[in-house]
């Protein structure tokens, strides 16, 4: 089976430094990916450079292959297909996802309206309204009329992260990026937000790269983890095995710091 995305000897370099170095890393249709590593380690660039939205300042070289498309050196116009059918990504700051002038019901609804013309089916207003409304009720948003009419600015961050991740959702991307999509929001809406993308990433049986530096976020919504650190992988493996066996010390100080905090949740509970 061929890989969805396969990244062969991934350099990013800036200036004559390598910001990533020599990385390397695949994920096959329906696999579920974590991607840790401490801040500034290159996790963000790795995740920009799969979907051919690195910065012009940065070069990079190596192969990034996307559905079997190169995206190393392509012109922009060759992958705007394959962003949103193939890849759409979910951020951190859910703000950067959507405009602030635009309703949240008809930023969804263009997202909706795109992959039904492309897919060939129906774009009146009324079956792109149901379809952005069967898509707000996914994302569990409460009071989805209310939410349709509303300004981004209007909702919480947690609703703007659901709002984001339904217009992800709109694309039906076979490979889902989530670039540390729920640092930015308290506790209790970051296990929610977690939770619902662990379901439909299961229900739709989407592929999952998701990114974090928190190694316990990371272990509840993937199979493997690769562990980066100064822009390069320093270990990968299934979740269990590194969490049992750490061998890279970094990883080794991941696991003792989630370890003690679990400690400290028993003696607390
Ligand atoms: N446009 C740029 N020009 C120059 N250097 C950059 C640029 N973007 C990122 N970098 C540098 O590349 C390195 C990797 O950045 P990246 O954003 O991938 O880190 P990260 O692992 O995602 O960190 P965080 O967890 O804080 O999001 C950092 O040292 C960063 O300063
Ligand atoms: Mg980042």
């Amino acid at each position: 089976m061929t890989d969805l995305l396969k990244i062969d000897g991934l350099t990013i370099q800036t200036g004559g430094k390598s910001l990533v170095a020599d990385l390397s890393l695949s994920i096959a249709g329906g696999e579920r990916l974590g991607l840790i590593g401490e801040s500034g380690s290159g996790k963000s660039l790795t995740a920009l450079a799969a979907i051919g939205l690195l910065p012009d300042a940065l070069k990079a070289s190596g192969s990034v292959l996307l559905d079997g498309k190169q995206v190393v050196g392509a012109r922009d116009r060759d992958l705007v297909p394959l962003r949103g059918t193939t890849a759409a990504t979910v951020f951190q700051e859910p703000l950067t996802a959507l405009d602030p002038l635009v309703k949240i019901g008809r930023q969804v609804g263009e997202a909706v309206k795109r992959r039904a013309k492309r897919d060939g089916r129906a774009t009146d207003k009324a079956s792109i309204a149901k379809e952005v409304l069967a898509l707000l009720d996914q994302v569990a948003l409460p009071d989805p009329q209310r939410i349709i009419d509303a300004w981004p600015h209007e909702i919480s961050g947690g609703q703007r992260q659901r709002a984001a991740i339904a217009m992800a959702l709109a694309c039906k991307p076979k490979l889902l990026i989530a670039d540390e999509p729920t640092t930015a929001l308290d506790v209790t809406t970051q296990a929610e937000i977690l939770a619902l993308l662990a379901r439909l990433v299961r229900e739709r049986d989407m592929a999952l790269l998701f990114i974090s530096h928190d190694l316990p976020v990371v272990a509840g919504a993937v199979d493997r983890v690769v562990v980066m650190q100064h822009g390069r992988i320093v270990e990968s493996g299934p979740v269990s095995d590194v969490f049992r066996q750490p061998h890279h010390p970094y990883t080794q100080s991941l696991v003792a710091a989630a370890r003690a905090f679990d400690d400290a949740l028993e003696i607390a509970g």
